[in-house]
């Protein structure tokens, strides 16, 4: 199976910060697999202004018809999202878009998110683990209150943190933290441009591999409308088809 429309259930919400809900939701059928990385496409019903999908990474799967999203509420969409009620539905197309590459042996990892870009780590994480590699969280936020599911986190792998006020872990971007200074066979990141452009910077000057998840605005979420294109080394490319997940020799950063 590939990808499908169906309406979910939502079985829970938790309000993470008065801006941050998780939601549990389930499918009638089992869901096709997904793959870490890939998101939803989800339709806000309600307003005009949220006439097309929005967006949101697969934050967790439970391997048959549960999966669970992380929402941010930064407009009118995401803020209708994180008002969905327990026992509403929400017409949902998943699983889109490829997701993070998976390692065939076990290697030492750096998955390093900020903000709500932290959203498609948690089940990259899992599975990591479950093919028994060495996982470290680097998360980051402007303060302490930004840093979402941090026990969740520390229950897969190591957690670093940074914030840029210094409330918790090392003061200043991800960038800052010593754990960027290590050596990892792979680093995977998610969150603003700046910061995900700072950690593939990094990861060239060290040799390491990396893969970036783009979040670009998208509409159709299927490859048609051109909306999420990305410049890229090898051309113009479709965020929500070729992507999100890039390698960042892909990228022009
Ligand atoms: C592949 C992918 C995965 C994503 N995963 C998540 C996730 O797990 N959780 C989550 O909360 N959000 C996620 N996003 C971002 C989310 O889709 C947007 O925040 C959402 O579409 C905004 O819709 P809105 O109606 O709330 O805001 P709008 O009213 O459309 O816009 C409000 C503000 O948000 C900005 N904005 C709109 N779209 C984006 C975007 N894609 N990225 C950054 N800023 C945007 C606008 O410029 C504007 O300033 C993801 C985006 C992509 C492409
Ligand atoms: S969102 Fe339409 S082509 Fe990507």
């Amino acid at each position: 199976m590939d990808k499908i429309a169906c309406d979910l259930l939502c079985t829970a919400r938790t309000m993470l910060t008065p801006h941050h809900a998780l939601l549990t939701l389930r499918a009638d059928e089992p869901l096709p697999k997904v793959s870490p990385g890939q998101f939803a496409n989800v339709r806000v019903a309600g307003s005009p202004a949220t006439f097309l999908r929005r967006p949101v990474s697969i934050h967790d799967y439970d391997g048959a018809a549960t999966v669970q999203l992380l929402v941010h509420a930064v407009g009118d969409g995401t803020r209708r999202l994180c008002e969905l009620q327990v026992g509403e539905r929400l017409d949902c197309v998943l699983p889109l878009g490829r997701g993070f590459t998976l390692p065939d042996t076990p290697l030492r990892a750096l998955l390093v998110g900020g903000g709500v870009g932290v959203a498609p780590l948690y089940l990259l994480g899992v599975e990591l683990v479950r093919r028994g590699c060495d996982v470290t969280f680097l998360l980051g936020g402007k303060t302490e209150a930004d840093i979402l599911r941090r026990e969740a986190f520390e229950a897969v792998g190591r957690v670093c943190l940074t914030t840029e006020d210094g409330s918790a872990g090392t003061r200043g971007f991800v960038t800052h933290s010593p754990a960027m200074g290590e050596r990892y066979d792979f680093i995977y990141t998610c969150g603003p441009k700046p910061m995900m452009q700072a950690v593939g910077r990094a990861a060239r000057q060290s040799g390491t591999p990396c893969e970036v998840s783009l979040e670009n605005m998208m509409a159709c979420g299927l490859g048609a409308c051109l909306c999420c294109v990305e410049k890229t080394t090898t051309g113009n490319r479709c965020v929500c088809t070729d992507g999100p997940v890039f390698n960042t020799q892909e990228l022009i950063l």
